[in-house]
């Protein structure tokens, strides 16, 4: 593949901008700097430079971010910023969809904090957002009050959350301290979590996410931070 062709499939702008990237001697491929953007390269595994920054060619991004509170998981966020500022500007700009960029596998609200995954594998994003998958989500909820047994077992047997349809339930729910529950879904209804809790009368003050399917959030990826998925993670999210 030319250079100038990678570059551009992995969001560093146009054509001519990425062209114009390699004219300028701004891109380093295994340490030596290009001057040819027709110069060909072995796209696959390649580890290359952009002014200084280190990126590793990927033909699809998978990627996980902590996401913080204060952000929307919208492109066009209304009242906070959108957890795609979080992102170097390549993982917002690949692929040439109407929407290009990688996309948020499912949105978490503004206040709730924890594990979102990003992709812009439309097959997969589907795959893990179609409730036909049944995705498990883990969450760590901080109640207003002290949850009791029978607000659990209540979870556990279904709560209605929207007047017609049918009662929601959680697929596993624990007490996790004092006024703390942890509560699994296999699907994923407007605000359920919170919609949920309130049905039962216990509002969620707090709201995490730590886990998708096999995939835990690493308790080293800090509030704002994202990182590529290890191949072995992909495999077990698949
Ligand atoms: N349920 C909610 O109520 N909010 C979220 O952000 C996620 C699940």
């Amino acid at each position: 593949m030319q250079i100038q062709h990678l570059l551009f499939s992995q969001g560093f702008g146009t054509r001519r901008i990425c062209a114009g990237l390699v004219e300028q001697g701004l891109v380093e491929v295994e340490g030596q700097l290009l001057t040819d953007p027709t110069q060909s390269v072995v796209a696959q595994g390649l580890r290359y430079r952009v002014q200084g920054v280190q990126w590793l060619y990927q033909e699809r991004a998978y990627l996980m971010l902590n996401k913080p509170a204060g952000y929307e998981c919208s492109h066009r966020p209304g009242a906070w910023p959108s957890v795609y500022t979080l992102l170097p500007a390549p993982l917002r700009q690949r692929g040439a969809g109407a929407v290009p960029g990688v996309q948020a596998l499912g949105r978490l609200d503004q206040d709730t904090t924890g594990l979102l995954l990003l992709s812009d594998d439309g097959r997969f994003i589907h795959r893990m957002t179609s409730p036909r998958h049944h995705v498990p989500k883990v969450y760590e909820l901080q109640l207003r009050d002290p949850p009791t047994s029978q607000q659990v077992s209540r979870l556990l047997a279904g709560v209605t959350i929207e007047a017609g349809s049918d009662p929601v339930r959680a697929a596993a729910c624990s007490a996790a301290g004092a006024q703390a529950l942890q509560l699994t879904l296999t699907e994923g209804k407007y605000h359920q979590v919170k919609r949920m809790l309130a049905a039962v009368g216990n509002p969620v003050e707090r709201l995490h996410r730590s886990r998708i399917g096999a995939l835990e959030l690493p308790a080293d990826l800090a509030p704002g931070q994202w990182r590529w998925l290890q191949p072995a993670e992909l495999d077990a999210l698949r």
